[in-house]
């Protein structure tokens, strides 16, 4: 087992690149059953979960090669439509692969994906809206039997919430589907107007992605393209959180701050200067942290959920009360009894964590409780005193490609260790 050793109280200094979004990466991965051809993704990051999804790629009898941050997919011999139970397992989100094997081979069958450790992860959204399209899908015994009978057709369909992997799902299943689809109330996060982007560039016909309604015009086929995974924005919050809790200052290579607009101006309220440009933000932070009032966590282009635990942490360490409201994910403080273990002074009832800035952290053995929570034990280890012991980190590096190094690299004295 691995584990993260961490000896804080260091500043996080310097520059760093952003690698690719996990939550752009998989989906765009999904999305490439539907071509026939080859398709090239560059600056596709190396995390658990990509594997996962290239193992997906090859089990349907695709060809995956790596050659460094980029991936080539050979989709023209794609043969089967059933995903091995133990690989849906292995990634929550593997459900977004549904909508692109019944696009491309009229029939799919994979096992429910089950809760995650964010709580349950219901897929009703995804399953009534592909029925609205025509799928014919039998849920038994934990399995999802799905076939389009006489193909998929168009549709018209509102989700009662904009849902980022329903929305996924459906424009996939919609590209190669007979006639127009209309999908209202859709996710806009930055990922789907992703999504939409390399769709188009396959021989699609998306328009209106990253606003709420979205509309795709059914092709025959698609072709290959040449892509590059957008910049991970919660990485590059992460890094920005990792530069205010230690009081540093970080420059961001490929990073949109664009992605980051309900996220920037919460730094700037806790004291943090920024300056960002295109496809760069730069961060510092030389005077103690200031708590802020409230953060609510919304779909996009809200405060992003999966921000939250990184904001819960960097508060730890600002002066005075802070309210967040976690309104996404029913189980989205998991990582807070093993905060407070670390000094921060953090009370939660329901969706709501009151957070009283602390003078001082102090290291600990704690243990990641999924990913953001994960690297939240990381940010506060950062600004601790003394050493901490971080467990559990393969759900770290779902997220994360070698966070260890990458924070070295900014100065941290941070080690990966071998148990
Ligand atoms: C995506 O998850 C991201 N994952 C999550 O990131 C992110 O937190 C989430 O969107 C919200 O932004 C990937 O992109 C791989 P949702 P997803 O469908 O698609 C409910 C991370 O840390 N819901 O928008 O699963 C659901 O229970 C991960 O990188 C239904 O009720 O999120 C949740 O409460 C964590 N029925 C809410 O909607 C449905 O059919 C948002 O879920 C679908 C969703």
């Amino acid at each position: 087992m691995q584990k993260l050793v961490i000896t804080g109280e260091k500043k996080i200094n310097g520059e760093i690149s952003v690698h690719g979004a996990k939550n752009a990466a998989l989906p765009l991965l999904a999305a490439c059953v539907l071509t026939n051809g080859i398709v090239t993704m560059q600056n596709c990051p190396k995390l658990s979960d990509v594997y996962a999804s290239c193992r997906i790629l090859t089990c349907l009898g695709c060809k995956c090669q790596r050659f460094g941050d980029t991936v080539k997919i050979d989709t023209t011999g794609i043969s089967k439509h059933e995903v091995p139970e133990d690989l849906m397992r292995e990634m929550r989100s593997s459900i977004v692969f549904l909508g692109a094997i019944l696009g491309r081979m009229g029939k799919c069958r994979l096992s429910f994906p089950g809760g995650c450790e964010l709580g349950p992860r219901p897929i009703d959204m995804h399953i009534s809206a592909l029925k609205q399209m025509g799928a014919e899908i039998v849920e038994e015994h934990g399995l999802l039997d799905c076939s389009v009978g006489k193909g998929l057709h168009g549709a018209k369909i509102m989700l009662s919430f904009p849902s980022v992997g329903a929305t996924e799902n459906i424009m996939m299943a919609a590209v190669l589907a007979k006639g127009d689809t209309i999908i209202q109330n859709v996710a806009r996060e930055p990922e789907i107007t992703d999504l939409a982007n390399f769709l188009n560039m396959c021989g699609a016909r998306i328009t209106g992605a990253g606003g709420s309604t979205i509309c795709i015009s059914g092709v025959k086929e698609l072709h290959g393209c040449d892509y590059s995974v957008m910049p991970d924005r919660i990485v590059a919050a992460t890094y920005l959180g990792a530069a205010a809790i230690t009081g540093g200052e970080i420059r961001l290579n490929n990073a949109r701050p664009s992605d980051l607009e309900a996220v920037l101006p919460v730094f700037e309220e806790m004291g943090c200067r920024i300056y960002s440009y295109s496809d760069n933000i730069y961060l510092s932070c030389h005077k103690p942290l200031k708590a802020v009032k409230t953060i609510r966590t919304m779909p996009y282009p809200g405060f992003p959920t999966d921000a939250q635990s990184i904001l819960l942490a960097v508060l730890s360490k600002a002066h005075g009360t802070s309210v967040i409201v976690e309104n996404i994910f029913e189980n989205r403080y998991r990582q807070v009894d093993e905060l407070v273990r670390m000094g921060c002074d953090i009370k939660t009832e329901g969706k709501v964590a009151v957070v009283e800035g602390v003078k001082k952290l102090y290291g600990a053995n704690v243990i990641s409780t999924d990913l953001r929570g994960g690297i939240a034990l990381v940010l506060a280890a950062l600004a601790a005193e003394g050493e901490t012991v971080v467990e559990n980190i393969k759900l770290i590096d779902r997220g994360y490609d070698k966070i260890e190094t990458s924070l070295s690299q900014l100065g941290a004295n941070i080690k990966r260790i071998s148990m």
